[in-house]
């Protein structure tokens, strides 16, 4: 098929380049010069594993393209999907500015029949309001085109976008027409060889519903653990070893139980806070919801509260090792990550920051914390140990998992490790001599 897709983000670029993949011809288009020139040249503007050359080889094969234009696309294509942003607005519901601007867009351009699939992360009956937009608009040219909206809420995970791309644990359908539905599937087939009872069709409204409950219900198990993490900590009790008690039943599991830092990335916490806006707007608080946000706002602090009780409120003239600021590894996304906030919170009390990712710097050098002149990065983790007075450890990257902890020693000032990961329980650290403070334990 034809494809084109609009907004060449996570979602559009990583959907892209695997229909494409799949032996479909897509374009990809978005408002930002830079970036489309940028991957012409073959320059990736995200870090995604196996994306990189999975864009260089379909573009080289000339079944990925990349364009500005969306005009010059519209009339060659079966399937237009929409994969731009849906920030949080002011008041905490999803603005819906982008999603609109390229309805309104395909309206004024658009000549032929067309397929509009949304992509993006958009509250309970936005696919109307795509709908409204695009008939408003071929009102207006006095024209009569056929056209249906689908909604196709993405659920692939940054960090491995690609695997969860090109084999889905399941594809979600909206579609109120039979045609539409069919067609979608024919796209996808390719993508369930193995077994195709895995693309869901519904109605347009329980599919845009159904991205927000998964994302609520993922938050919602992180914020219960990290609940039961802090208590664990009151009570004596180690919340690892309540973690594996507790997910040996089937019906609880052991996925998403891991105390840590709390949630951040670009979707969990605007999704929360759209869909607890969706409710209010119904007359309904949702009050579970709140309380999920409201425990994650609470242990983004957790570590650096840990430093300061450590170490007192006055943190000036002492230096900490930061390893790891993506909100998650295996990506370069830095949107709600807790580093943010923790180094905000040492650096505010007069701390200096020696840090290192192995790939989040340029995210945080010129947009997260580029007001924070205290920060210094590095290109390796022991380079921001020297006259350190602590080590903070951040993010779950894998070259953190084993460190040599005689360098470690040699190079801090004291072994002290502050650990905000959610899958850490370093008895080594202990073995070592190192002063280890983590996350639902007393420190050891
Ligand atoms: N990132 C994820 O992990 C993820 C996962 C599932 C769903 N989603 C949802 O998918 C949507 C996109 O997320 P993302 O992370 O890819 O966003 P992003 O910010 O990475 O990318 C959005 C892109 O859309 C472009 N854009 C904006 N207006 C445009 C227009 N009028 N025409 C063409 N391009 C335009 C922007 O320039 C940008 O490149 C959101 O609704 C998000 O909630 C994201």
């Amino acid at each position: 098929m034809n494809l084109t897709v609009i907004g060449t983000g996570y979602v559009g670029l990583v959907s892209g380049a695997c229909f494409a993949e799949m032996g479909n011809t897509v374009t990809c288009i978005d408002v930002d010069e830079k970036k489309i020139e940028d991957l012409k040249k073959g320059i990736i503007p995200i870090y995604e594993p196996g994306l990189a050359p999975m864009v260089l080889r379909n573009n080289k094969n000339n079944t990925l393209h990349f364009s500005t234009e969306l005009d010059a696309h519209l009339d060659k294509c079966d399937i237009a999907f929409i994969a731009v942003g849906t920030p949080m607005g002011e008041d905490g519901s999803a603005d819906l500015q982008y999603v609109l601007a390229v309805a309104e867009e395909i309206g004024r351009l658009m000549n032929k029949s067309l397929i509009i699939v949304n992509k993006s992360t958009v509250p309970v009956g936005t696919a109307d309001k795509v709908k409204e937009t695009i008939a408003g608009e071929l009102q207006k040219r006095k024209v009569d085109i056929d056209f249906h909206v689908v909604s196709n809420p993405e659920f692939l995970k940054e960090g491995d976008a690609v695997n969860d791309f090109m084999k889905p644990d399941r594809v979600v359908v909206g579609s109120n027409d039979k045609a539409a539905t069919e067609k979608i599937r024919t796209l996808y087939a390719p993508f369930f060889l193995s077994s195709s009872d895995r693309l869901i069709t519904m109605d347009v409204r329980s599919a845009e519903m159904t991205k927000y409950v998964a994302n609520a219900m993922l938050a919602t198990k992180i914020s219960f653990m990290n609940e039961v993490a802090n208590i664990c900590e009151l009570v004596g009790a180690d919340v690892n070893k309540v973690r594996i008690g507790i997910g040996s039943d089937s019906r609880i599991g052991y996925s998403f139980i891991y105390p840590g830092s709390g949630y951040g990335g670009s979707c969990f916490p605007k999704d929360i806070r759209a869909l607890k806006k969706t409710a209010a707007l119904h007359g309904y608080e949702a009050e579970l919801i709140g309380a999920v946000e409201q425990v994650n706002e609470r242990q983004k602090y957790i570590i650096a509260n840990k430093v300061i009780d450590r170490f007192g409120e006055d943190l000036r003239g002492m230096t900490f090792a930061v390893w790891g600021l993506a909100f998650k590894p295996q990506t370069d996304d830095m949107r709600e990550a807790p580093s943010i906030y923790i180094i905000s919170e040492l650096v505010k009390r007069g701390a200096v920051i020696q840090a290192y990712d192995p790939k989040a710097i340029d995210e945080a050098k010129h947009f997260y914390l580029k007001d924070l002149e205290e920060v210094t990065y590095y290109n390796s983790k022991y380079e921001t140990l020297a006259n350190a007075d602590a080590m903070l450890l951040l993010t779950e990257w894998k070259e953190f998992r084993a460190p040599d902890f005689e360098e470690l020693k040699k190079q801090m000032k004291q072994p002290i490790v502050f650990d905000g990961r959610n899958q850490y329980s370093d008895i080594r650290m202990k073995q070592r001599g190192f002063e280890y403070y983590q996350i639902g334990k007393k420190n050891l």
